[in-house]
Order: C-alpha cells, then sequence, then structure tokens
C-alpha cells in the first residue's frame, strides 16, 4: 500500500506517511484511513498542506459531512469548512472557540448522533499555545476498574451548550452573556455515560457538555464527571498535538475527547474544520 501508518503511542495516536501525495485521494485510502480512525482514534497527517478542496474530497470520501456551526460564524471560503480563530472579523462568536479549551466531545447537544469524526488543518500555527489534546474514552473505560465500571453502567448524563459555556461565561460581556448561553433554545439532550457502540465496544461520554446526571444529586454527580475526566485525561489515554503549518488531523470524535491549549488572539491560530456525520446515536 502506498500510504503508512506508525503509532504514537500505546493507546492512542497514529502518523501517517506516503509514498506520492495523489496516493491519499482514493477509496481504498479512505477505506484504509476510515478503519486507522476507529482503531488509533487520532491521526496525524504531517504538514500534508491540504488546500479547502483537498480537504473536502478525503471527508466525502470518508462519509457524509455535516456542518456543526455553519450559522454562527461568517465565511469567506467555502461553506462547507468552519474556520476555527478567535479572530472575530471571521468568527463573531469567540465564545464558541474559547469554550475548547475544556475536554469535550463535538455534537453531544444537538439533535443528531454525534459526528463520527472531526478534521482539522493547521493554516496558521501559533507559535504559543494552541496545541489540540485528545485522549481515548474508549481506552479510559476499557481501562476502569471493575467496580468503577458497575458503578456507572446505566447513569444517563444530561448535555448543554450552556454548561459548556459555564468554565467561560464570566469572560462574556454581561449584555451579552445570556443571549450567548441560552443558544440552542437552552436545549438539553440525554446521553447515557457508558456507549456501547454497535461494534460491541464501549466508551465514556462526558466532558463540558455534561451538566449533570439524572437521578443524582448535583455535587456528587459534578464529583463524578470531573474524576472520569481526570480518569481519561491521565497520560496513558492521551495525546497532545504540537501544530505546525499545513498538519492535518482527523479523529474519532465518537471514541474521544478533545481540548485546545489555550491561545492569544494576536498569534492568529487558523485552523480549517470538517466533519463527518455520525451513523450511530449514543446509546448504553
Ligand atoms: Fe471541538
Amino acid at each position: 500500500m502506498a500510504i503508512h501508518f506508525s503509532n504514537i503511542k500505546e493507546f492512542i495516536g497514529t502518523r501517517v506517511s506516503w509514498d506520492d501525495r495523489a496516493d491519499l485521494f482514493t477509496p481504498e485510502a479512505a477505506t484504509a484511513i476510515r478503519a486507522k480512525v476507529e482503531e488509533r482514534t487520532v491521526l496525524v497527517f504531517p504538514e500534508v498542506d491540504l488546500t479547502d478542496d483537498e480537504q473536502l474530497k478525503i471527508t466525502e470520501l470518508l462519509g457524509p459531512k455535516v456542518r456543526l456551526t455553519g450559522k454562527f460564524n461568517v465565511q469567506d471560503n467555502n461553506e462547507d469548512v468552519y474556520q476555527v480563530t478567535l479572530d472575530e472579523k471571521i468568527n463573531p462568536q469567540p465564545e464558541y472557540v474559547l469554550g475548547t479549551f475544556f475536554w469535550h466531545m463535538d455534537g453531544l447537544s444537538v439533535d443528531m448522533p454525534p459526528p463520527f469524526a472531526t478534521l482539522l488543518s493547521c493554516r496558521i500555527a501559533p507559535d504559543k499555545g494552541g496545541e489540540t489534546e485528545f485522549c481515548s474514552t474508549y481506552a479510559a473505560y476499557e481501562g476502569l476498574p471493575d467496580d468503577d465500571k458497575q458503578a456507572i453502567e446505566g447513569l444517563v448524563g444530561v448535555h448543554s451548550v450552556r454548561a459548556s459555556l459555564s468554565p467561560i461565561a464570566d469572560a462574556i460581556p454581561e449584555k451579552h452573556r445570556e443571549r450567548v448561553m441560552g443558544i440552542g433554545g437552552g436545549m438539553e439532550r440525554e446521553h447515557p455515560i457508558v456507549w456501547t457502540h454497535e461494534s460491541g465496544r464501549k466508551s465514556l461520554v462526558i466532558g463540558t457538555t455534561t451538566d449533570r446526571i439524572v437521578g443524582m444529586e448535583v455535587p456528587a454527580a459534578r464529583a463524578l464527571l470531573i474524576r472520569l475526566q481526570e480518569w481519561a485525561a491521565q497520560p496513558n489515554f492521551s495525546l497532545r498535538h504540537k501544530w505546525k503549518k499545513g498538519d492535518f488531523v482527523i479523529w474519532d470524535n465518537t471514541g474521544a475527547m478533545h481540548r485546545a491549549i489555550p491561545y492569544d488572539k494576536s498569534t492568529g491560530r487558523m485552523m480549517h474544520r470538517t466533519s463527518i456525520a455520525g451513523t450511530e446515536a449514543v446509546a448504553a
């Protein structure tokens, strides 16, 4: 095969290399890449320098694309490509980007199956901060002691945009706060904490969108959620990617949390994001 994979860490991360760049855009490559994303959670294509059209081509070969945040941002390029930036001229709602400083899965508070994968191309790499961290929620679940697995079996988390913005609420100007926090109509979505995938594998469904747990006192629920998050984010199960311009990363959003290390707007950090639709709702 003309593309090659090498593991980065034991439980997470694979680096991709290729003999000829054109080898990345074939249906055979897409099949191998999709399987590797499911197996290894995060795939890194170092300095591949994709154009938007090339990123969309890979996205479409991997599965039907989905738009997560289209209506919240102004785009001067292809509307299927979302520009992740703190530049208000491009993204008038930087709160959504600031919210990504906290561990999360994409698409848990909207009314559709969580996207299968997120794809990011680095257009401007920050020289300070702005790395992306990933942790495998498959490895985290599998590594839990049996007692803990039993204790969380059957629990249901309540997810909302409001919960995911609560860590940064004090930084939103007061006159905008209620409007920003209320986006999504204040809608809440419930998902089992333990996701039994159609494959039979299990993963954790947690992160900053999780406000509380159904039927549990709020302090105990939040303490449990934080303990699970700390467990999942331990070095064994996680990977930090320091971006270089042109790097392209695909990760399995159904089996991982991610977050950005805080960075300043002055770094100019710019990422182009596409997403692949999920086919499975979270199920117990
Ligand atoms: Fe995200």
